[in-house]
């Protein structure tokens, strides 16, 4: 990454919480896979991503690891797993003991990042909107002296040891500011242009749910698709198109007399009759 970002190359990275979209985002060339907490509010269900669970993480991070062949695979530390550095440390070592890269922490956890760094765990910190600690939508260091505190935090987490950092929601020249002072990487959702990689959640650039956010860039009608073609198959079942001669399997005729012979022989009533 810190190659990319000194010859001025943007550094992919998406979000992922299965098998198949890992194999599929492998193939594509994306530089990060990353299973994010969003897996709660995405995938399982969840009304925010507070209730996912270590267990939840790393079900997820698994089946992800085994369709990553080429990228950096990224882990989100759910929430109440950073709490305290040596808290941190055992919940980061089971999820890089899962097939994790490295682990994001959300917030400017200043001694749980260094102490993760001197223990050799790559860590990518994410500031500006961390739903984690404050979820509520919206611009964060909009404002001169908020921009300034926000930089601040920064520069501290460069110096905790992060070897990325990601924007959430932040003015982009802020961001561009920034990625311009920092030696490492920075990933930007929400942060404009300027930031050495971008990240986006794979649904919303899939287009897999009914709203759209400003930040967001559909690359296709995923939701409009699948449910096409899910009232296609419901139609075609119940009219009795599916299943088509194509999809059949025949027992060869001389096998379906002698079948259909013996079932008849072992008939219980009339109304069983076979022909
Ligand atoms: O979990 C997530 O999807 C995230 C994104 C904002 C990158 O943290």
């Amino acid at each position: 990454m810190r190659q990319k970002k000194s010859r001025g190359e943007k550094i992919t990275m998406l979000t992922c919480y299965d098998y198949p979209t890992a194999i599929w985002e492998d193939e594509a060339g994306v530089d990060i896979i990353f299973v994010g907490d969003s897996v709660g509010t995405n995938v399982l269900g969840y009304s925010s991503e507070k209730e996912v669970t270590m267990a939840d993480m790393a079900h997820h991070l698994r089946a992800v690891r085994r369709g990553v062949s080429t990228a950096y695979l990224l882990v989100d530390m759910p929430y109440g797993t950073t709490d305290s550095p040596e808290d941190a440390l055992a919940n980061a070592q089971s999820l890089l003991a899962d097939g994790a890269d490295g682990v994001k922490i959300e917030g400017p956890k200043k001694s749980v990042v260094t102490h993760l760094n001197r223990s050799g765990i790559e860590v990518c910190s994410h500031l500006g909107l961390t739903p984690q600690i404050d979820n509520i939508p919206g611009l964060r260091a909009k404002t001169a002296s908020s921009a300034l505190e926000f930089s601040k935090e920064v520069f501290e987490m460069e110096e905790a040891g992060a070897s990325f950092i990601l924007f959430e929601s932040i003015p982009e020249e802020v961001a561009k500011c920034l990625t311009h002072f920092l030696v490492v990487p920075t990933i930007g959702i929400g942060a404009g242009r300027f930031t050495d990689g971008q990240v986006l959640v794979v649904l919303d650039l899939l287009g897999s749910s009914t709203f759209d956010y400003r930040h967001n860039q559909k690359y296709e009608e995923f939701r409009a698709r699948a449910m096409k073609a899910l009232a296609n198959y419901v139609e075609d079942v119940e009219t009795g198109r599916f299943p088509a001669e194509k999809n059949l399997r025949h027992l060869p005729e001389p096998d379906l007399n002698v079948f259909i012979a013996g079932m008849n022989r072992m008939q219980r009533t009339e109304s069983t009759h076979v022909s």
